[in-house]
């Protein structure tokens, strides 16, 4: 592990120390941004109030428009970013788009209005299905800013959630109770060893990294991490519906903010490119664009996938109202797969 010390891409050039161990098997470069923009400008629950004052906004753009002028070892050289967006690092290197998009600010805005009322029923709905049972120990991994784990907390379950992203952790972080803790962690480093009852993978967290050893890293290390008997879900996108229903174009507008989307299948992948119209942005300043990619995992390419990793799928639902899983209807692809008791 590593621990370098980056400019921040935000407030370009304040220095700062990752907060967390940097592993450079994964990630080229450790996380772009200090804790004070990445924790406290924005805030992600309530899109619509968005707390960043336009000074602050000012300075981010600023250090954005600077990152981008810089010149960097591997412009293009990763598929999918952009040559002019904030997918160009300001450190020499190209970071992946799931550490960019996810660790922006508009990511927030432009997904805040996801239903933390349909995190609560499927949870609990969800919760009368599995074999672990309150207080067995659960895993929530991606788990964002924790909208599914509070509620597994809730339930009485004891959770860690784990994200890439460090400001969707701080975000996390706010809705902490004893038996609910959050670790910024890439998912492809788990290591625990029968340490939970239950993992859950959800709202299409998985099929980010367009190399499938990756893919089935990810699959492994939660193998190893649950205990004999326990169980995995996944909860990905219906790949044959979402390919079949492919919106090209979309503008769509959150928080006084307006996001150009468009979407493509290519290379078997999901690709969805975001241009962001931010009126706050200094005249001249090039529209920040990112891109999330996502492989388009048939149901029985993700059922091999889990097999192989010695999870057999048990159960397979189709939304999050449970009802099973057809290719041509369904919203979802809800697996749960279990490893086998000695
Ligand atoms: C679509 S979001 C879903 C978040 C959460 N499960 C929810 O439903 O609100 C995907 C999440 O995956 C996280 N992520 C992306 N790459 C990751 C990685 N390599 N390891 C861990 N988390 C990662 C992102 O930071 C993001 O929070």
């Amino acid at each position: 592990m590593s621990k370098r010390k980056r400019p921040c891409a935000a407030c370009a050039g304040c220095g700062y120390a990752d907060p967390e161990p940097h592993d450079p098997r994964y990630e080229p470069s450790p996380r772009r941004f200090c804790a004070a923009c990445a924790g406290t400008g924005w805030d992600y629950r309530t899109p619509a109030k968005v707390r960043m004052s336009d000074a602050t906004a000012a300075r981010v753009l600023a250090g954005m428009a600077e990152a981008e002028a810089r010149p960097t070892e591997r412009d293009g050289a990763v598929a999918g970013l952009p040559a002019d967006g904030l997918g160009c690092a300001a450190v020499g290197e190209t970071p992946p788009w799931y550490r960019v998009w996810f660790d922006s600010p508009y990511y927030g805005i432009l997904y805040g209005d996801r239903d933390q009322a349909e995190a609560d029923a499927f949870i609990r709905r969800l919760a009368r299905t599995l074999r672990a049972q309150p207080p067995a120990a659960a895993l929530d991994v991606a788990c964002g800013t924790g909208r599914h784990a509070v509620v597994l907390a809730d339930l009485g379950y004891d959770v860690l959630g784990i994200d890439l992203s460090a400001p969707s952790i701080a975000a996390a972080r706010r809705r902490a109770r004893p038996n609910l803790r959050f670790q910024v962690l890439d998912m492809r480093a788990i290591e625990w060893r029968e340490r939970f009852d239950a993992a859950l993978n959800l709202f299409t967290s998985f099929g980010y990294f367009g190399a499938e050893d990756d893919e089935r890293r990810v699959l492994a290390g939660i193998r190893r991490a649950l205990r004999p008997g326990g169980e995995l879900v996944i909860d990905f996108l219906n790949a044959a519906r979402t390919v079949a229903e492919l919106v090209p174009r979309e503008r769509t507008e959150r928080g006084g903010i307006a996001f150009d989307i468009t979407r493509e299948l290519a290379d078997r992948t999901i690709v969805k490119t975001i241009e962001v119209d931010d009126p706050r942005r200094p005249a001249g300043h090039p529209r920040p664009r990112f891109q999330e990619r996502v492989r388009a995992l048939s149901a029985g390419t993700l059922r091999g996938y889990l097999q192989d990793a010695g999870l057999p799928v048990e159960r397979c639902y189709g939304d999050y109202a449970l009802n099973p899983f057809r290719p041509d209807v369904s919203d979802r692809l809800i697996l749960v797969a279990r490893k086998p008791e000695r």
